[in-house]
């Protein structure tokens, strides 16, 4: 078969590719090595930028986000035990940001590609890729794709940052890793908490009414069933503790992991006709919440420069792709590192470093400039 824009990987990238590519009347092949219920269930980020709310919008996948979709129009910054509120509306001149899953957007855009656009095909693992072709095996049977385009949509671990032959790699890795829960509890804030402490980091996001996701700094390595619910719920009060009346709602926990943290670049994003986006390009730590912005971004750029190849024949939007993407890129690289480096404890950590995360906090709480730095930056205004 062929296709004019073959597309590895069905996660959020992909699959909102080849949906904006649809409503261009462009035709693309969706393969995607996991199966449908795999990829509608992981567990990875909730909180969109409105860049990313509008992408979703403008291509006619934000009904059930309209409805379900949680508005926030600010964050919580807690350490020395005290809790600081920023405004994101007055800080950045209106922005504001939608808590909405992941997992919900990857079952809404594969709900509508199944229905209206290309063959998206579960379970279909590339294996091998070249000038105009995609090897794949499917159903017991190695097969090929041909297509005018390939866009390597596959993840951090993925296939098509491989074929990127004069790829340089920009990387870090960090001395601690997460463990997120999600429980069935209604969140104990209305807005997401991001605490420095003296145990080290911990988040309080939601994903809806009634459910809370939680994550905890904890070390490298650490195996997600050495925490049991009790344990997890007495961290996250000492973590989130300020002086005030403030309790931390518990319920039964139904999922727990594990994820480490990682900086990566590679440059270019580009071989030829081959076109890497999201985590395929670049990985950000998940403290700023940027990981999926980042891979709508690439995504929304991308469409474009494809929709302007097909109808003129012309490549200069697509010769822009990487440059346009990687501004951007770096950008949000140095905001998650730098939240990252301000919230976390690491191990064997001075009391120095300590004061000084501690001065760049109070920093934040008190200089309206420098909130709206990180209030630009999160809201993904910048
Ligand atoms: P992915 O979502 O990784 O999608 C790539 C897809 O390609 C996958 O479905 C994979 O199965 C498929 N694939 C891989 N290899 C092949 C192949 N050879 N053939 C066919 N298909 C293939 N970001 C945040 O902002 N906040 C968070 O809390 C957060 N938590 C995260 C937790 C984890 C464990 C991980 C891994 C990431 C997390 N992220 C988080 C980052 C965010 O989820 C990613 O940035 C986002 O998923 C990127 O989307 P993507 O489509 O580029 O890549
Ligand atoms: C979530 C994850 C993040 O990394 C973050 O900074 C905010 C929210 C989440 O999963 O809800």
């Amino acid at each position: 078969t062929h296709t004019t824009v073959a597309i590895i990987g069905g996660g959020p990238a992909g699959l909102l590719l080849a949906r904006m590519l649809h409503n261009a009347g462009i035709d693309s092949v969706v393969l995607e090595s996991r199966d449908r219920a795999y990829v509608e269930q992981r567990q990875r980020a909730g909180m969109l930028e409105q860049g990313t709310v509008d992408a979703l919008r403008e291509c006619g996948a934000a009904a059930r986000m309209e409805r379900e979709g949680l508005p926030h129009n600010g964050i919580e910054l807690r350490f020395d035990r005290r809790a600081h509120r920023l405004d994101f509306p007055a800080l950045t001149g209106g922005s504001s940001v939608m808590i909405y899953a992941q997992t919900e957007i990857v079952k809404d855009l594969v709900a509508l590609q199944l229905d209206e656009g290309g063959p998206l095909l579960f379970e279909a693992q590339a294996t091998g890729l070249g000038d105009g072709y995609v090897t794949y095996r499917h159903e017991g049977q190695e097969k090929t794709l041909t297509c005018d385009v390939i866009v390597g949509a596959d993840g951090f671990h993925g296939i098509s940052r491989a074929a990127v032959p004069s790829g340089r790699v920009y990387e870090a890795d960090y001395p601690y890793s997460w463990l997120g829960v999600l429980a069935d509890v209604a969140p104990s804030t209305d807005e997401l908490i991001y605490a420095h402490s003296p145990r080290g980091f911990a988040l309080h996001s939601m994903r809806s009414p009634t459910v809370s996701r939680l994550y905890l700094q904890v070390p490298n390595d650490t195996d997600p069933a050495d925490w049991d619910d009790e344990q997890i719920w007495d961290e996250l009060d000492l973590r989130f503790a300020i002086d005030g009346d403030w309790k931390l709602a518990r319920g039964p926990i139904t999922a727990k992991a594990v994820t480490p943290m990682r900086s990566f670049v590679t440059e270019p994003m580009r071989h030829g006709r081959l076109f890497l986006a999201g985590d395929a390009a670049h990985i950000v730590p998940p403290t700023g919440a940027k990981g999926l912005n980042l891979a709508v971004a690439d995504v929304v750029v991308l469409a474009r420069a494809l929709e302007h190849w097909r109808r003129t024949g012309k490549d200069d939007l697509l010769d822009d792709y990487g440059d346009i993407c990687l501004r951007r890129v770096w950008r949000a690289e140095h905001f998650s590192w730098f939240m990252t480096t301000m919230l976390h404890l690491a191990p064997g950590q001075s009391d120095y470093e300590t004061r000084l995360q501690l001065a760049q906090l109070h920093r934040i709480a008190t200089s309206e400039a420098a909130a709206a730095e990180l209030a630009l930056n999160y809201t993904g205004t910048v």
